[in-house]
């Protein structure tokens, strides 16, 4: 199959990717490096020996994409693209739901011109907002405490996709909601490389291993959790890349909506225990306040994706420590320094 990444110079796209290549799928990446470094795909190149082609285009612009799909005529599609910080979306809202809300409506729109049938769409486990219950399946009830306007345009992307699937019913759309993806390729060369301060724990975690930053904030211990600070479900980038080419494998007419995460939650306090076994030494943390929007816990039940798609985390949070600090030690200032 030949597989367009829109976002794909991202770090999921370019793990994907790569996953795509050594399934025997052809790849072509789209992205206009709001958030990336086309040296990420010169790495993904470089890993697997071959040629990605490459479009520098912004997928609103509806005139440069209907282009790219019409010199590439993929069979599927992977959006990936999107703006994901989510501090920065409550700063930001209108240039959130413009660049997320009008890029899954432009890609949406030349599918169907182009007759490509196949979508799958990176959603999160944000649209959950404040969990019904756990460990959380598909069937639980989304978008009741969403706190931020970039887990909004997920929920309204996935509200739309399911509206035009009705019309539109040849198209075989696959949601994805992934939980938290951590750690990078196992060679050091591509990674998570977060433009100025991470938002996320991982790679916050890794730059202070590392030595870039002085310590680890630790948002609130007095959560309903094991040890008081937040428990998440960490899913390896591997893990999620070879979900989306299982993904693609079972892609069917209609709406298909899967969980990818480990079904595992490891707290705040377990994470930076586990890096600090990856890299060798204590790493200085501080308990602060909460952060605004965070809840106790949220992890899902992966079975729904191992019944239907065949697919299930191969990789463990210790995995995921030791690759995210191999990648960091290799690139202690992302890629940027190469
Ligand atoms: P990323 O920022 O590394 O990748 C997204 C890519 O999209 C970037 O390379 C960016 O330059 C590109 N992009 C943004 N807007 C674009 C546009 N209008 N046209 C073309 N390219 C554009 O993020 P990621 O972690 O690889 O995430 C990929 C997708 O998965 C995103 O949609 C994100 O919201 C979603 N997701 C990520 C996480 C996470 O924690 N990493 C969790 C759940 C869902
Ligand atoms: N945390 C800290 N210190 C930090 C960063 C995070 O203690 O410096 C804590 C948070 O309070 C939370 C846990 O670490 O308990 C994980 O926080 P992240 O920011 O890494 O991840 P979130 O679960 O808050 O959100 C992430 C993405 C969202 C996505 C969601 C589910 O940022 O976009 O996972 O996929 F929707």
């Amino acid at each position: 199959m030949k597989v367009l990444l829109t976002g794909g110079a991202g770090y999921i796209g370019t793990h994907t990717a790569i996953a795509l290549h050594d399934q025997g799928h052809q790849v072509v990446i789209v992205d206009n490096l709001a958030n990336a470094s086309q040296e990420a795909v010169k790495r993904a190149e470089q890993i697997t020996g071959t040629s990605m082609p490459f479009y520098e285009i912004d997928v609103c612009q509806i005139d440069a994409l209907r282009r790219v799909m019409e010199a590439t005529k993929p069979d599927a599609i992977i959006h990936f693209a999107g703006l994901k910080a989510v501090g920065e979306s409550v700063a930001q809202p209108l240039r959130y739901y413009d660049n997320n809300l009008n890029s899954a409506l432009s890609l949406v729109k030349v599918m169907l011109e182009c007759d490509v049938q196949h979508l799958v769409f990176s959603s999160s486990a944000t649209v959950y907002g404040d969990p019904e219950r756990l460990p959380l399946t598909e069937d639980c009830r989304i978008g009741v405490g969403i706190t931020n306007p970039y887990g909004w345009t997920k929920y309204m992307i996935e509200q739309m996709l399911r509206d035009i699937s009705l019309a539109e019913p040849q198209l075989a759309i696959t949601i994805l909601r992934y939980f938290n993806p951590v750690g990078a390729h196992p060679s050091g060369l591509i990674g998570e490389d977060p433009l100025g301060i991470p938002n996320n724990l991982m790679p916050f975690v890794a730059q202070v291993a590392g030595g870039r930053r002085p310590e680890v904030q630790v948002f609130g211990n007095d959560f309903d959790t094991v040890d008081g600070t937040g428990v998440r479900d960490y899913i390896h980038v591997s893990d999620l890349a070879a979900g989306h080419v299982a993904a693609l494998d079972h892609s069917q007419p209609g709406v298909s909506t899967y969980n990818l995460g480990s079904g595992r939650g490891t707290s705040v306090l377990e994470l930076i225990a586990a890096f600090e076994q990856a890299c060798g030494h204590t790493i200085p943390y501080r308990i602060v306040g909460r952060r605004a929007g965070d809840i106790d816990s949220s992890y899902c039940d992966p079975e729904l994706a191992r019944r239907l798609l065949g697919w299930k985390t191969e990789h463990t949070i210790e995995d995921a420590c030791r690759d995210s600090w191999h990648w960091q030690r290799l690139n202690p200032m992302g890629y940027i320094s190469q």
